[in-house]
This record gives C-alpha cells, sequence and structure tokens, in this order.
C-alpha cells in the first residue's frame, strides 16, 4: 500500500539484509531500518518495531535466513529458532513461520540451504499477500450488502492495527475496506486508539489517512455510546491466534468490543489468513498471554513543538500497573470468520469445512 503515493511492503530482502519500516516510530518519522542478523530481527520482534502476526511471522522466516548468512551451522539455526519463537508469545503465526522453515531446512545439505531458506521466506510473504488480497474480496461482500441496505457511508470499527503495517500488504481487517474503498463504496472507520501502544491511533489512522480513507480517532472505551447510537454498522478486527472452536485472541480491548457489539446487534466479524489458525490447543486458557513491560502503561510517547519524538510519565511513579497485551472473545461473540478461503462461522465446523 502507499505511504505518501509511493508504494511500500513491509519487509523486503536486499543485498543480504532484511528491510523494515520501523513502526515504533510511525506516524512521525518514517524510517526503513536495516536487520543485518537474528539478533537484529529478534529484537525488532522484541520492541514491535515490526508487529502484528502475519509480519512478526514472515521477520522470523527471514531472521533464519540471516541465521544462515551469519553462520551455516545446524546448531545455530536450531537455536536462532528457539530464540525467534520466544521473542513474543501470543501470535501463534511466529512459530508456525519458524516451524515451515525449519520443516524445509531440516536434512538439506550445506550448499543449497541458504537458497532454500531465502525461497521459503519468500513464499511465506508472497502467500500471506495473496491470502491478505482474498480475505479482502471475500469480505467485500459483507460490506457491499450493507452499503446496498444502506444506501449510505458504512462505518466499520476497528481495533488495534490490523492493517497493512501489521501484514505485508493488504492487512487483514483492513483488507475488505480498502478493497470497498477501490470499489467506489463509501466507507468510514472508527479507530480505536489502542492503549497503551496506540496501534490504532498511530497505525491504523496513519495508513487510513495514507489511502485517503475518512477515519475517526476514538477512545477504546467510546465504541459502546457509538453502538448505542446505531453509529457502527459493523466491527471487523484482526487475531493473534484464533482456536480450532472459533475463539478469538486479539489485541486486550477486543473482547470488550465484541460484547458491546453483541448487546448492539452490531455484526463483529474477525479477519484472518490459516497461518494464524492454531489447531492444537482446546482450551483458551491455555494460550500464552503477552505481558509486557508496565512502562507502556505509565508513559506515553509523542511530538513536542519542534516535532521531536518525546516521551513522558503520565500517572504516579508509585503506582503499580499490569500491561496484560491480549485478551480472548469467545466464539459465540463472533458473527464470522474472514478468511482467504472464505466467510465461515466461529467454530470448528465452520472452519473444517474451510480447511480440512
Ligand atoms: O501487539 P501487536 O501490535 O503486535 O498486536 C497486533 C494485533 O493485535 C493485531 O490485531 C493482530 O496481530 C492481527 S494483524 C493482521
Amino acid at each position: 500500500m502507499k505511504i505518501e503515493g509511493k508504494t511500500y511492503r513491509t519487509i523486503w530482502f536486499e543485498n543480504n539484509t532484511v528491510k523494515i519500516i520501523d513502526q515504533t516510530k510511525l506516524p512521525h518519522q518514517f524510517l526503513i531500518k536495516d536487520l543485518k542478523n537474528v539478533k537484529d530481527a529478534i529484537n525488532a520482534i522484541k520492541t514491535m518495531e515490526v508487529r502484528g502476526a502475519p509480519l512478526i511471522g514472515a521477520t522470523a522466516a527471514y531472521g533464519l535466513v540471516l541465521s544462515l548468512i551469519e553462520k551455516n551451522d545446524l546448531s545455530f539455526l536450531k537455536k536462532s529458532s528457539e530464540d525467534l519463537i520466544s521473542s513474543r508469545p501470543t501470535a501463534i503465526n511466529l512459530k508456525w513461520a519458524v516451524d515451515r522453515m525449519m520443516k524445509k531446512l531440516l536434512g538439506v545439505n550445506d550448499k543449497d540451504i541458504l537458497k532454500i531458506a531465502l525461497d521459503e521466506a519468500k513464499s511465506i510473504v508472497e502467500e500471506d499477500i495473496n491470502y491478505c488480497k482474498s480475505i479482502g474480496l471475500n469480505g467485500l461482500k459483507i460490506i457491499k450488502d450493507i452499503a446496498d441496505k444502506k444506501k449510505d457511508t458504512v462505518n466499520i470499527l476497528t481495533h488495534c492495527n490490523a492493517g497493512w503495517l501489521a501484514t505485508i500488504d493488504w492487512g487483514t481487517a483492513t483488507s475488505p475496506i480498502y478493497h470497498a474503498h477501490q470499489n467506489g463504496i463509501k466507507v468510514h472507520v472508527w479507530v480505536d486508539e489502542t492503549r497503551p501502544r496506540n496501534q490504532g491511533a498511530n497505525l491504523t489512522s496513519y495508513e487510513l489517512n495514507e489511502e485517503k480513507i475518512s477515519n475517526t480517532v476514538i477512545t477504546d472505551n467510546a465504541g459502546g455510546i457509538l453502538m448505542q447510537r446505531g453509529q457502527v454498522d459493523m466491527c471487523i478486527v484482526g487475531t493473534d491466534r484464533t482456536l480450532s472452536n472459533g475463539d478469538v485472541c486479539n489485541k486486550v480491548g477486543t473482547y470488550l468490543k465484541a460484547l458491546a457489539a453483541k448487546d448492539n446487534n452490531v455484526p463483529f466479524y474477525v479477519a484472518l489468513p490459516s497461518s494464524t489458525i492454531d489447531w492444537e490447543i482446546k482450551n483458551h486458557k491455555k494460550i500464552p498471554i503477552e505481558e509486557r513491560n508496565p512502562e507502556e502503561l505509565s508513559h506515553i510517547e509523542g511530538v513536542d513543538e519542534n516535532n521531536n519524538i518525546k516521551k513522558i510519565r503520565i500517572y504516579p511513579q508509585k503506582s503499580r500497573s499490569l500491561n496484560l497485551a491480549f485478551d480472548v472473545t469467545p466464539a459465540k461473540l463472533v458473527t464470522g470468520l474472514i478468511t482467504e478461503k472464505g466467510i465461515c462461522e466461529a467454530s470448528e465446523k465452520g472452519l473444517k469445512g474451510l480447511f480440512k
């Protein structure tokens, strides 16, 4: 998608280096950063220079390529794969991508291994782009139906950033929105700010602005009243891990939006590529929920009058804080799952009908 009219992807490989857009600086600075070794890739995932489930999966895949460039050695590769998987716990795409790479690489001879690794990382990237595009075309039908009935702008609420910045291109939750816009359907997006890291305000609003899609940032708590007022036609969010029973783990606060949507008869959709489905865990209590540094809550970042990025503390130094990064929305609150293969019910029957 576009930034200042120029088309970008979030990650690419050039001259033995992985290039990323440093998302910790957006929207105030647009910086392309080089990842030169596997440590850089792990650090980029941990510090959220790259974030969003599909993008951290792709970064991990390229991280293994960087590991091989650094040292073509099996025990180093295995250690790299373990370190990459543990760099963030919740998004299943990370383990999915590393496992897929390692399956391809184990048993391959030293001479060919780098080329095979690079080809596989590239195919993970290309596949994600195609899947996100298909998610968009499938989700477009839902938006079009609402637009046809309403004969007015369709108001869509989203949480966090499940946009192209969270994937390689198109995004998951935003892909139906981009496709609707490109098909001449009038859409407006309510963007949850998404405390504490403000992925909604900093990233979703930014990428929608760049694509000239009407959007309004709201506090995380405003969704309920907008739904009561009839100002939300549908919600679309992304996910970091969807269980085979249809329970959806996503950015903390998603669950509360789904509850409000249910109470107000607002359709609540989750968009995901199949790489985000966890076929193994059966109980949502077993999902590892990331707990991040409390400083993300007690401090906030923005720009001063000279456009310098500043970080300030916003509540008493003595106050304790708990920074849970994800929550789980039970399947019963989800209207449907929008996947690359079509739309299904959030249930084992629905998912297996599409994928197995
Ligand atoms: O902590 P983040 O910013 O990595 O969380 C991202 C989300 O919660 C997204 O909704 C999810 O990864 C889906 S991205 C297509």
